[in-house]
């Protein structure tokens, strides 16, 4: 058990975006090593089928299961959407962690009106497995789930702030929050999901379009918590002295990984350090 406490945390998502969910694991959990796997040559998973993101998702998992991993971290919204199921088959020795439960699980915290909006790629809308965790926790929730694919490409193109994500964040989100009067959805969300790696770098923009009262809430943080919880119940989590640190993996071109990554992580990330690979 303890030479197994010693292997890095895997973590894998389809691209850079996955690397808001790694920021807030090395901030909660600095010791660990954290491997992480970017699938960048097959990016976007959220316009794919179900199908097709688990068997992406596997081959993720299956690559850093091979390299030695104490837990993998499905980052990927789309992914954690889709594929868990088959993750968890495919691995049995390794404890999995999507990103939906635990944001579901913030959102039910937050909600005071038991209104909840949900923002995410169009196959994590499309799969509802936003919609099930929060009814499974809150079975009276009103949830309303709307796809936002253009954050993730304005977010890719570091145009995170202004009047275009802004305009673009109106567009989307003031059907939810500014119904028309009339229309069928009278109770307005106090609580909106970012359910994609993408949209919390484009939380200004989307704060400025939401009433003020919305909770904004950002799996990242709660997914890192439920790690740091899992390691802990299973005597597999580093002794906290010590500085751990990230190897980068990658699908398609280190150079553009390391530049766009370095924007989602808020840290640079040297070319150097990110290793090509074929999965
Ligand atoms: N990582 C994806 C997600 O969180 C967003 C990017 C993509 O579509 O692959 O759903």
């Amino acid at each position: 058990m303890r030479n197994k406490a010693k292997l890095p945390i895997g973590v894998f998502d389809s691209g850079v975006g996955g690397l808001t969910v790694l920021k807030a694991l090395r901030e909660r959990m600095p010791c660990e090593d954290v491997l992480y796997l970017g699938d960048t040559a097959r990016l976007p998973y959220g316009t794919k089928s179900p199908q097709t993101v688990a068997r992406y998702g596997v081959q993720c998992g299956g690559e850093l299961t091979r390299r030695g991993i104490k837990l993998l971290v499905v980052a990927c919204n789309t992914a954690s959407a889709v594929a868990l199921d088959a993750l968890r088959e495919a691995n049995p020795g390794v404890p999995v962690i999507g990103v939906v439960e635990p944001g579901a699980r913030a959102a039910c915290a937050a909600t005071s009106n038991q209104a909840v909006a949900v923002i995410a790629t169009e196959s994590t809308i499309a799969g509802g497995a936003y919609q099930r965790a929060i009814h499974s926790i809150r079975p009276e929730a009103r949830i309303l789930g709307h796809a936002c694919p253009l954050f993730v490409s304005l977010a890719e193109e570091g145009w995170t702030e202004g009047q275009i994500p802004e305009a673009v964040a109106a567009r989307y989100l003031d059907p939810i929050f500014k119904p028309a009067s009339g229309t069928e959805h009278p109770v307005i969300p106090d609580t909106l999901v970012l359910g994609c790696t993408h949209f919390p770098l484009l939380a200004q923009a989307i704060r400025r379009v939401v009433p003020d009262r919305t909770t904004i809430v950002d799996s990242a943080a709660t997914t890192a918590e439920t790690v740091y919880a899992e390691l802990g119940r299973l005597g597999l989590a580093r002794p906290e002295n010590g500085c751990g640190g990230t190897t980068y993996l990658t699908t398609d071109d280190a150079a553009r990984f390391a530049r766009t990554g370095s924007r989602f992580l808020g840290t640079p990330i040297a070319e150097r350090d990110v290793l090509l690979i074929d999965l």
